[in-house]
């Protein structure tokens, strides 16, 4: 995998402040000095540091997305809500969509639908999140959880280039657990063949230690990274154990 284009998607998640913008510094230094075309490197800050963090990275190659939007792009009488043009707006090119944790908070497929349909009409690149929970894992109803999420999330959307799928199953993120390389390589095979020529990322729990292993998944084409992208030296670590 080391002569693949990797995506390497941070997602901070409910962390960050202004002083951690300031620790990106030996981020943007080392990402400078890095091949462009082996890698897309994504920062996903809460909403709130989205515009100052798109200012300090506008001159490195490093991108912005946001982590949720609502779906409708139109402007409104929605309290705390923010749309997918304000997101561009602040400079973030890419959302993450359909994470498991706000999918645990109600949000349906019909709902990511919308929201990828509105995402892709502001001009955004979509991270959509798909992935199964362990009673459904142990009830072997993986694929069909998966195809559901899959068939209704991307209903009429034609023109898929501008979807990255994350495969993130619930019971890795944030665990410290992780499915076995052949177990993330069969699934992300029965994603692309549900969605031909799709990139296919791996979510979970991704950190120093197991990237060694994780890179060896053939078919893998990025990972989407939580917790260990908060730290700029961890970050920096995984990117460099990928393409060691
Ligand atoms: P984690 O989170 O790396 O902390 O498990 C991944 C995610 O939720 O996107």
């Amino acid at each position: 995998m080391t002569n693949k284009y990797i995506y390497f998607v941070a997602n901070w998640k409910m962390f960050g402040n202004l002083r951690m913008i300031d620790s990106l510094n030996k981020v943007i230094s080392f990402v400078k000095k890095l091949k462009r075309n082996r890698f897309r490197l994504i920062y996903c800050p809460p909403n709130t540091l989205i515009s100052t963090l798109s200012k300090k990275l506008k001159p490195s190659p490093i991108l912005i997305g946001g982590q949720n939007c609502h779906e409708s792009n139109n402007y409104g009488a929605n309290t705390g809500q923010v749309n997918s043009n304000m997101l561009k707006d602040a400079g973030a090119k890419f959302v993450i969509l359909g994470h498991s944790e706000n999918r645990q908070l109600g949000e349906s497929d019909r709902l990511v639908n919308l929201k990828i349909r509105s995402s892709i009409k502001s001009g955004l690149k979509i991270i959509f999140c798909i992935g199964e929970s362990l009673s459904q894992k142990k009830k072997r109803v993986t694929k069909k959880i998966l195809t559901q999420q899959i068939t209704q999330g991307l209903k009429g959307i034609k023109n898929k280039k501008h979807i990255l799928i994350a495969y993130e199953p619930i019971w890795a993120i944030g665990s410290g657990l992780i499915p076995t390389n052949p177990e993330i390589s069969e699934i992300i095979e029965f994603i692309k063949k549900k969605v031909k020529g799709s990139k296919v990322l791996y979510g979970g729990s991704v950190n120093t230690k197991n990237i060694n292993v994780l890179k060896k998944i053939n078919n893998v084409d990025g990972f989407l990274i939580g917790g260990a992208s908060q730290n700029p030296n961890n970050l920096i670590d995984i990117i460099k154990k990928t393409f060691n």
